[in-house]
């Protein structure tokens, strides 16, 4: 079956041999460059620190390829097609962008490689794109956002104005949000998508928010752009007229201190902060912080969690492409975000939602946890999710 589906995709005509248990090549998929470089970076660091750590537990050993999408989704794809094709990997992790993730499902799901989303969120991935082969160790787009409509609505908040870049998250971020606060009787006053890796001045956008008459900002954004667009924000004067809130991307850990005080009473929801108070998190940010300098990112966490996955699965003695997307899907344990699992209907994790206000601590800015919103599946979506076959 892959054969012919190799074969069909005019790829190769040559199937990888199934790798002995000690030794597992992985293709590493990530920006290593352009606007999510430092996501990337810490996506990998805690993917290196979980088979570190956890690499005693497998007859395993793991030998890693790693290759820079640039976030550019065709330069993914060639990416993906060497590591699949020439290095003959046995698994791949990584992904950033929703948009790389789109671009490189097709090839995945037909190869028959085991692909661990390490953070993209596209939400077809694990909906009407879903794949035996794909499992999510990080989010999904509508599962950050929907929780954060309900709870803003529950605070009194009826109107709200949107903005987000322009590509598959932005979408699908505003779109999770919109869903469930309109859902409880909020209004959407008026909504921007800005162009992806191309917006410097947010100044225009920022001026239309101002004039819409809402009581609030809702907006994704991440890396580079959430420095920008925090920083201008509070600039512009807005932020004490009109509140920021937001996805928790905006506000990561990972540059919220080159935000600096433009940061400080921005509330946002994310699935992952380094203040969960648990002995797994202490354990994690101790080791993280230790090895790196910095406090874990939620994209450290992700990276954490998809190398202990793959730990996981090579315990229960997967060791080639079948073996390994059958195992991956069947992944449980406690880690420093809580309890994590895959629903089998979608292979997308099932999580806690953190709501967290972002404030001033001894050692710079720090997440206030100000609510834990219990674990959701998503929606089915249009999965229909076939068996792995060999
Ligand atoms: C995404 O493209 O899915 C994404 C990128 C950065 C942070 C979160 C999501």
């Amino acid at each position: 079956m892959k054969r012919a589906t190799l074969a069909a995709l005019g790829l190769a005509t040559s199937l990888a041999l199934p790798a002995a248990a000690d030794d597992i090549k992985v293709g590493l998929l990530l920006p290593f460059s352009g606007v999510y470089a430092a996501l990337g970076n810490d996506i990998e660091a805690g993917f290196t620190l979980a088979l570190d750590q956890f690499g005693s537990e497998t007859d395993a050993t793991f030998d890693i390829v790693r290759e820079d999408t640039e976030v550019k989704p065709p330069v993914a794809l060639a990416k993906a097609k060497k590591l699949i094709l020439q290095d003959k990997v046995d698994v791949m992790a990584g992904i950033v962008s929703s948009g790389v993730l789109g671009a490189v499902r097709d090839m995945v799901h037909g190869a028959g490689v085991p692909l661990i989303v390490a953070n993209a969120g596209n939400d077809e991935a694990t909906g009407s794109a879903c794949s035996p082969f794909i499992t999510r160790m990080s989010f999904s787009n509508g599962q950050v956002n929907r929780p954060m409509g309900r709870w803003m609505h529950d605070q009194g908040i009826r109107k709200v104005y949107t903005l987000a870049p322009d590509y598959a998250a932005g979408r699908q971020m505003i779109d999770g949000f919109v869903s469930t606060f309109t859902a409880a009787g909020g209004e959407i006053v008026g909504q921007e998508f800005t162009p992806f890796q191309k917006t410097q001045d947010f100044g225009p956008y920022l001026a239309q928010a101002k004039a819409s008459g809402a009581e609030a900002v809702f907006v994704f954004y991440a890396g580079g752009e959430a420095i920008s667009f925090v920083k201008q924000y509070d600039s512009f004067g807005l932020k004490a007229e009109l509140p920021l809130y937001g996805s928790g991307f905006l506000t990561s850990p990972l540059y919220v201190n080159a935000e600096g005080p433009a940061a400080e009473g921005v509330i946002t929801a994310l699935h992952y902060v380094p203040t969960i108070d648990s002995p797994e998190n202490a354990a994690f940010v101790e080791a993280f912080t230790e090895r790196t300098g910095r406090v874990p990112s939620e994209y450290a966490v992700q990276g954490y969690d998809s190398g202990r996955a793959l730990i996981e699965a090579t315990r229960a003695g997967a060791n080639d492409r079948a073996s390994l997307s059958d195992a991956l899907r069947q992944v449980s344990f406690e880690g420093p975000r809580g309890a994590l699992s895959i629903d089998p209907a979608t292979n997308n994790i099932v999580q806690p939602i953190y709501v967290y206000e972002t404030v001033a601590g001894a050692e710079g800015l720090t997440q206030k946890v100000l609510a834990r919103l219990p674990a959701e599946a998503d929606p089915v979506n249009g999965c229909d999710m076939a068996p792995v076959s060999n």
